[in-house]
């Protein structure tokens, strides 16, 4: 039995989730190798499962990583649901099935004058990239923001900056078979005045616990997402009311933080290995 863990060129071994899960599977007698989505010589067929982990490049080569992930044949979570959750535009589904999802407009032709500060970024992203803080004042630096993504094709979301972040972070909530897991906290990291960061960005983490309303919110988020979701990770941020809002929804290679709960890796683990048994 072999585990294929999907991970991208520029990080071949994959991350610490990756490291996690192969030590994990291996106490399960299941071998786990990692291969880059793109690798020319991979034989996905000889898998017994293909695990999407680390495939951070697919942001910039979305076509071809959803063709690849159509060729795959035992893959998860499945082709279908990283065709939905690749692009941020799923946010207005969960919406209308009546998740709190973070305020946003959808692709507007300028940056709004009744926000004090607000955060531009584009549908399909990872790790902050072409994501920033902008600042009543800014405005030409937020107008040639939003006017380089648009002229780039792509959607465009403009959201009020949810300032709760900044003391109470973004909680992670970890389901494995839809079951929870674990939580963790993500530092926020737009910094006001930082403008466009410049490479990829992930906030410091540590180990959290959910609140019951979370745990809520989530189980909501998961039930208005039909399909077979082996890992997902809902995250989510106190609204402008203070109550939690789904901020980002990854079902396609989130972080799974499982270097930050103890026990968290072997749950994984036996979800795979229950898979291909
Ligand atoms: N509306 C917002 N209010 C406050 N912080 C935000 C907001 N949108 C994004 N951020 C910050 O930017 C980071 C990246 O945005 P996110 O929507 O999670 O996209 P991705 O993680 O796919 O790049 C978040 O982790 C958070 O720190
Ligand atoms: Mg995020």
């Amino acid at each position: 039995m072999t585990v294929a863990l999907a991970t991208f060129s520029g990080l071949p071994g994959g991350n610490a989730d990756v490291r996690e899960l192969t030590a994990a599977l291996a106490a399960l007698g299941v071998e786990a190798a990692a291969v880059s989505w793109d690798d020319p010589s991979a034989d996905w067929d000889a898998f017994d499962l293909v695990v999407v982990r680390s495939t951070w490049d697919y942001t910039a080569r979305l076509g071809e990583f959803l063709a690849w992930a159509d060729r795959v044949p035992r893959l998860l979570n499945p082709a279908g649901t990283l065709r939905w959750n690749t692009d941020k535009r799923y946010l207005r589904d969960l919406d209308e099935a009546g998740v709190p999802v973070v305020p946003t407009r959808w692709d507007p032709e300028d940056v709004p004058a009744d926000w004090p500060e607000y955060v531009i970024k584009p549908s399909v992203s990872a790790g902050s990239r072409d994501t920033a803080r902008w600042r009543a004042g800014e405005e030409d630096a937020a107008r040639a923001h939003l006017r380089a993504l648009r002229a780039q094709g792509r959607t465009v979301m403009v959201q009020p900056y949810l300032s709760a972040i900044d003391a109470a972070g973004e909680t992670a909530l970890l389901f494995c078979d839809r079951e929870f897991s674990h939580a963790a906290r993500k530092a926020p990291i737009l910094k006001a005045g930082a403008g466009l960061l410049d490479g990829p960005h992930g906030g410091e983490i540590t180990a959290a616990r959910a609140t019951p309303e979370q745990l809520a919110v989530a189980r909501k988020v998961l039930d208005a997402v039909p399909g077979d979701l082996l890992y997902a990770r809902v995250d989510l941020v106190p609204g402008p009311d203070g109550t939690p809002v789904l901020l980002e929804l990854e079902l396609t290679e989130p972080a799974l933080f499982l270097e930050h709960a103890p026990g968290s890796a072997g749950r994984f683990a036996r979800a795979i290995a229950a898979r291909i048994s």
